[in-house]
């Protein structure tokens, strides 16, 4: 079965074709990104019109690539929920012109569940049960995926998702957006133990909050320039990611350990994160668990993950109507 997926919810304009969940066919991304780095952060305005004049020509290209026509799909699928809503609108406003031209079935699908199903992608044999940590630049999750369609919530953060201090971190230390990658470049080079910076207490087992994190690094570096002082911005970087990355690690395993997970998986943009990786496969075979990790490619917003959530909610006989709306903000574990 073939499955056309379109992503449009922050700053990738994206279009992969994807064959039963599982074999990407083709997955083309364009991006603003360039042009959101010139203003630190995504503007909402800027994503949604890029997205409209990317989107014709990036959806073009993954039929090309695939050396496939809209008669050739199963199913078109996009990301309608959550997200920016003038970019969500775009991605959902063409995919539904595209499969009511081709007559084909129009599946909505949840962006976070996109992230979880990447892992689906880069590992043929994974199957739900699994315990999964998605950390993206919106989110940060701890979910138990019982089956492909079937979510439970365990932990959340209370304030900032995890990509989001990355990126605000970033930013206090003078490197560029998006932060992720560049706080993990910095930390390269610098000493992890430099800085001590503090472990932010918060209400909940699974859950996490970085704003006090975020805070400390901002406060260190306000009062090192008060004082005159050299900060270390390779020592910052490595001591932020320490720490956030050491959270991010010891919640998910915490949850593993209590649930009995077999299998625990990460996804979404800061599971490209190299520490955080690291600090996942010593923990996972301290517990004797699988951990499974999605490509790097695979980590950032990408068509072919929505076209594999597609598939599997297809398969749980989910469709849209064309009077699919996008949504800003929707759990999860929606029904
Ligand atoms: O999933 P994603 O591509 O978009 C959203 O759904 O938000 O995640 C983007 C977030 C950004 O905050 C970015 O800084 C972060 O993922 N990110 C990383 C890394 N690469 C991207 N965070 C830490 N380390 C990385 N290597
Ligand atoms: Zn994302």
């Amino acid at each position: 079965m073939l499955v056309l997926g379109i992503e449009s919810s922050c700053d990738e304009t994206a279009a992969a074709i994807v064959e039963d969940g599982r074999t990407i066919v083709s997955n083309v991304i364009s991006t603003s990104v360039a042009e959101q780095a010139l203003y630190g952060g995504v503007v909402p305005e800027i994503a949604s019109r890029r997205h409209a004049e990317f989107i014709s020509a990036t959806v073009q290209k993954a039929f090309s690539d695939a050396q496939l026509t809209p008669a050739d799909l199963d199913a078109v699928a996009v990301t309608f929920a959550p997200g920016l809503i003038g970019a969500v609108l775009v991605g959902v406003s063409f995919a539904k012109g595209l499969a009511y031209s081709a007559n084909k079935p129009l599946v909505g699908v949840h962006h976070l569940r996109g992230h979880i199903a990447a892992l689906y992608l880069t590992h043929p044999d994974l199957k739900p049960p699994f315990l999964c940590l998605v950390a993206s630049g919106g989110h940060s999750h701890i979910v138990q995926v019982e089956d492909y369609t079937r979510f439970h919530v365990l932990g959340r953060t209370v304030d900032d998702a995890a990509g989001e201090a990355f990126d605000k971190v970033a930013r206090t230390l003078g490197l560029p957006y998006p932060g992720g990658p560049s706080v993990a470049n910095a930390a390269k080079t610098g000493n992890p133990h430099a800085y001590r910076l503090p472990v932010p207490h918060v209400e909940g087992k699974y859950n996490v909050s970085f704003s006090g994190l975020k805070t400390a690094v901002l406060n260190a570096v306000n009062q090192a320039q008060m004082k005159g002082e050299p900060i270390s911005v390779p020592d910052m970087a490595a001591s932020f990611q320490e720490r956030i990355d050491s959270i991010l690690a010891d919640k998910l395993l915490l949850a593993a350990q209590d649930t009995g997970a077999k299998t625990i998986c990460l996804a979404g943009g800061v599971a490209a994160n190299g520490r955080l990786r690291a600090l996942l496969n010593e923990g996972a075979q301290k517990l004797g668990a699988r951990l499974c990790l999605p490509r790097t490619a695979l980590c950032g917003d990408n068509g072919a993950m929505i076209a594999a959530q597609g598939y599997y909610e297809y398969q749980a006989g989910n469709r849209a109507g064309l009077d699919l709306n996008g949504l800003p903000t929707l759990p999860i574990d929606y029904q």
